[in-house]
């Protein structure tokens, strides 16, 4: 954070929404979806292309954000499952996109000290991008900075499909005598020894959440701009950190506020322990029981 007040010109926007933020409240995780790359595009009458080409500056700046702000991590859906559905000459650009982002970026992530990783079906990409994505993760290995993962390829009912195959193998193994619970799932998960977003940034309006992290993002906040992702800059990172700080996060409990409060002992004496519990019970508000 000191690092980011030090970048931001005094007076700027950015140093005043950055004022206004508690670094010690940050999201330890932040996951986006970029979206709106396309119709960025079409609005300026380019080709699709264009905007993929505008929608790297934006991660660059994103990055480098997030980096300064000391966001401990970041995920970014840059291809799903469903993308092999788009022209191939689309699908070409965007691995060539990918890979000049990694040889032009990669001296500048390791100055950062960030440290990558990949998500997804990554067998099925093409063997030059496997390669170059490769390069880029031993590179950054040994970093501790921000943990970048790039999620290429990418399904999240494909990924829990993983996992619960490779859970499968596992309990082949030791013929059966297994049981799984929630954080033996999570373990066999693309993102394990990722802590799970506490905040998912959609771009370009669209309330879906697009079968991204659908395992992890359980109790992530969920902040959604009209912006499309090619005009997403620091500016709307900071407003998503000030949104996400307003927040309440009750993980299925009650708000301080809205806390039952302890039966009256008179009362009790009076009614009956169980009335008392009941008519408190009924002052919770219905989202207590829907996280
Ligand atoms: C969604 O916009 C965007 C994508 C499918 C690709 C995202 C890729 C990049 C930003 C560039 C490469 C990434 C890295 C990490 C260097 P869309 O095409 O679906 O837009 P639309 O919904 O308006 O058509």
């Amino acid at each position: 954070m000191k690092d980011f007040l030090e970048w931001a010109k005094p007076g700027s926007g950015e140093a005043r929404l950055a004022s206004l933020l508690d670094p010690s409240a940050f999201p330890r995780h932040i996951a986006v979806i970029m979206d709106g790359n396309g119709r960025w595009a079409r609005k300026r009458h380019l080709p699709r292309v264009a905007g993929h080409r505008a929608g790297v500056k934006s991660v660059r700046e994103i990055i480098e954000a997030s980096c300064r702000l000391q966001i401990r991590a970041l995920t970014l859906y840059a291809f799903s499952m469903e993308n092999w559905k788009r022209p191939q000459a689309e699908v070409e650009t965007l691995w060539g996109l990918l890979q000049h982002y990694l040889h032009r970026e990669l001296p500048e992530l390791k100055r950062n000290g960030v440290r990558m990783q990949v998500i997804g079906r990554i067998d099925g990409l093409p063997a030059s991008v496997r390669d170059d994505l490769d390069m880029a993760m031993v590179e950054t290995a040994a970093n501790s900075g921000l943990q970048l993962t790039i999620a290429l390829n990418y399904g999240g009912r494909a990924e829990i499909v993983d996992a619960v195959n490779s859970l499968l193998a596992r309990a082949r193994k030791l013929d059966g005598l297994f049981k799984i619970n929630e954080q033996i799932l999570s373990e066999h998960l693309y993102t394990a020894g990722l802590p799970d977003p506490d905040l998912l940034i959609r771009t370009s309006g669209e309330m879906r959440v697009s079968n991204f992290l659908l395992w992890q993002i359980a109790y992530a906040e969920i902040f959604v701009t009209d912006k499309f992702w090619p005009d997403f800059c620091t500016m709307d990172l900071l407003e998503a950190l000030l949104d996400y700080q307003k927040r309440e996060r009750r993980y299925g409990g009650l708000s301080d506020s809205t806390q039952a409060p302890e039966p009256d002992p008179e009362l009790v004496a009076v009614n009956g322990a169980e009335s008392t519990a009941d008519a408190a019970a009924g002052d919770r508000p219905s989202s207590s029981l829907h996280p």
